[in-house]
């Protein structure tokens, strides 16, 4: 029986080649930056040109599929996971590193059936690396497959996190403060590399053994979420339940028992949802 979500996973590599390929050219030219919800939160015209590439190419072939996209929503689209297949986009993650040309960029996809994430493309495009995960066909860097550290001792690990959430400055000291218990753990270090989907490749290829971040869209989590659990790694919710994928929130580590570990250590604060309305 033809696997259908295969041939819109090929499709989606083959247009995620595309967009990369304008990412890489849109480096080598003067980026022109504008601002959104702050003077931190900056988009470029290669966000929202990607993003368009990428929805034209897909809606051509998959007319009847929905789109969630980190662009269309910030111009006042829904933000909403039906049950059909959904194609969520981040067009590119890491915005600011783009902007820096600080190396960790990513255009991310995941696409979703029945709110299950089926599969998940992350381009880190100035590394060059396409990791792709199928759900039960594992998950892989340039074609070779890849799997997490299987690290589960927290004292042995590297884990990555963003500072991303500063406009509040109750819910910044409770990120800051997050950092430090985790570092006084101790853990091996902390990392923030600024772009979501390119830390969860990270954990998934086992470079890192843990990552974690409240204040992220589904956008940031729908792509690198399959290669984490596809690499053998698991993905949970910040306080340690099941995760939601809407939630805007995420702890994905190298086993359980880290996972659980960082859950344990964190203060939660509340972050929205991205279907909140
Ligand atoms: C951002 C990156 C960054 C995280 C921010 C995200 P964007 O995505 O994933 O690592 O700290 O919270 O918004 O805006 O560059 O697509």
């Amino acid at each position: 029986m033809t696997d259908s979500w295969q041939e819109c996973m090929n499709h989606c590599v083959d247009v995620t080649k595309q967009a990369g390929k304008i990412v890489r050219e849109a480096l080598e030219k003067d980026i022109a930056v504008m601002e959104k919800s702050s003077p931190t939160d900056l988009v470029t015209e290669t966000d929202q040109r990607v993003e368009k590439l990428i929805i034209s190419a897909i809606r051509e072939k998959y007319p009847t599929h929905c789109f969630i996209g980190e662009e269309s929503v910030a111009a006042g689209a829904p933000s909403v996971l039906s049950d059909g297949p959904t194609w969520i986009i981040d067009p590119i993650d890491g915005t600011t590193n783009f902007v820096h040309r600080f190396p960790f960029v990513s255009v991310s996809i995941g696409f979703t059936v029945n709110k299950e994430v089926e599969f998940g493309i992350v381009y880190s495009c100035m590394e060059d690396k396409m990791y792709t995960a199928r759900r039960g066909k594992g998950a892989f860097c340039n074609g070779l497959p890849i799997k997490v550290s299987g690290q589960e001792d927290i004292t042995k690990s590297l884990v990555l996190t963003e500072m991303g959430l500063k406009k509040d400055p109750e819910h910044f000291k409770t990120v800051m403060d997050n950092i430090q218990k985790i570092l006084n753990v101790p853990v091996h270090g902390v990392r923030c590399p600024g772009s979501a989907a390119v830390n969860m490749c990270l954990v998934a290829c086992g470079a890192a053994d843990a990552y974690y971040h409240q204040g992220i869209y589904c956008w940031d989590m729908a792509g690198g979420a399959a290669l984490v659990t596809e690499a053998g790694g698991v993905i949970v919710d910040i306080t340690g339940g099941p995760f939601d994928l809407m939630s805007r929130r995420l702890i994905v580590a190298s086993s359980p028992r880290v996972a659980q570990r960082i859950a344990q250590e964190l203060t939660v604060f509340p972050c929205g949802r991205d279907d909140a309305g």
